[in-house]
């Protein structure tokens, strides 16, 4: 006996990085929606693109079963933003194409699994159209705003944790500064957490400047009280002290870019094309390993973890937080509850309107208790 429902047909898409924890969500979320409110469930695979391009899915039982322990996602995901979609050589507004696709496969509501840009995204499809959207909150940055949490985050820190244990025992063989770079571009929650756990001895994350010669000066004091090795966690997306400040002259030049009525699409265009050239820029852990190895003399190694931070099955945790989150997700659509997050809040789960979180970034809080822990057991955070 199936109960009552608001919402009779669903869609579904993963977007963004993905992150463990998407199988699992994707799962709570059909069986809930077939088996206990006889919903139908559509699947849109690549994220916003194959909404574009209108390849589906339709998820049963079956295509979900067995799923709960795989890492990734079963369809696919892209970072396409439905109002900025390369096409061939040009980037197009495909909004109006993916609402008439939503309605011609009859989706009451859009379920979009994601991190920052996805809420966003999700916020602009409904604005757009009126179009029902509910989203999850989705990476291992765990910076999405109005969500204690974010699924992926604790299989990501795991991992990271574990990579920090295992430098551990080579930089002490060899007396090394072992420089670990930890994703997150521009938060560091899981560069503070994993370095935490992990014992490192420098954290840098993007929400501290470092400065270098700090750092240099904790490396050598720490020699002379007998310490030979030192180990790094850097966020990738860490900034010294000089990259602040020339990051706070582009940012004007980029607000007084946004406010002048003469901008072209071209503008726009090389906008896109600099931010995809930053990703081939050098790591900012091998700038930071080069820099302490010409100060300090000491020897030092870069070990960038990059996407096996995004690998694997997920967490026991995050298997759990994702059913909560994709259980909670299907009662409330039942209810006609739409244009919400489904967001975790002391130990359950709780719908906050969309439009109050998307375009929020969760950084860590400079007064954050876990960097106030981090300095207390000695750790140097890159300023003085
Ligand atoms: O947003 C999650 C994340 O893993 C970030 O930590 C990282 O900066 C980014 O994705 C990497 O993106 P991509 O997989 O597209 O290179």
């Amino acid at each position: 006996m199936v109960k009552e429902s608001k919402t009779r047909c669903i869609g579904i898409l993963t977007s963004g990085g993905d992150c463990p924890g998407l199988n699992a969500a994707i799962r709570a979320i059909t069986k809930t929606a077939i088996n206990v409110y006889g919903m139908n469930v559509l699947g849109f695979l690549d994220g916003f693109r194959g909404l574009v391009e209108n390849r589906t899915v339709h998820l049963e039982n079956s295509t979900v079963s067995g799923i709960l322990t795989n890492g990734g996602t079963i369809l696919g995901t892209s970072r396409d933003k439905l109002h900025k979609m390369p096409m061939g050589n040009k980037i197009i507004d495909m909004t109006h194409v993916a609402i008439e696709n939503l309605r011609q496969n009859h989706i009451d509501c859009l379920v979009c699994l994601g991190g920052n840009g996805t809420q966003k995204n999700a916020l602009k499809l409904h604005q757009a159209g009126n179009i029902n959207v509910l989203t999850l909150p989705k990476t291992i940055d765990n910076d999405v705003a109005g969500t204690e949490i974010t699924f992926g985050y604790d299989t990501a820190l795991q991992i990271a944790t574990d990579a920090i244990d295992r430098l551990h025992t080579t930089a002490t063989s060899h007396h090394r500064i072992m420089v670990c770079e930890i994703m997150g571009n521009k938060s560091g929650w899981l560069t503070l957490g994993a370095g935490i756990a992990g014992g490192a001895d420098v954290i840098l994350i993007p929400e501290i400047p470092y400065d270098i010669s700090v750092v240099v000066n904790y490396l050598l004091e720490r020699r002379r009280k007998g310490s030979k090795f030192s180990i790094i966690a850097i966020a990738e997306g860490a900034v010294s002290t000089d990259d602040e400040n020339k990051k706070t002259k582009i940012q004007k030049k980029k607000n007084k870019k946004q406010t002048d009525s003469t901008e072209t699409s071209e503008d726009k265009n090389e906008e896109i094309i600099l931010s995809q050239q930053n990703i081939y820029q050098e790591s900012k852990a091998n700038i930071v390993a080069r820099q302490l190895r010409d100060l300090s003399g000491i020897e030092a190694r870069v070990t960038t973890l990059g996407h096996i931070q995004r690998g694997g099955v997920p967490s026991a945790f995050d298997r759990t937080l994702c059913t909560l989150m994709g259980t909670k997700a299907a009662e409330l659509l039942a209810k006609g509850i739409y244009n919400v997050m489904v967001s975790y809040k002391s130990d359950s789960c709780v719908p906050v309107p969309l439009d109050k979180v998307a375009g929020i970034r969760k950084c860590v809080p400079l007064d954050h208790p876990l960097i106030q822990a981090a300095k207390l057991v000695g750790t140097c955070m890159g300023n003085k």
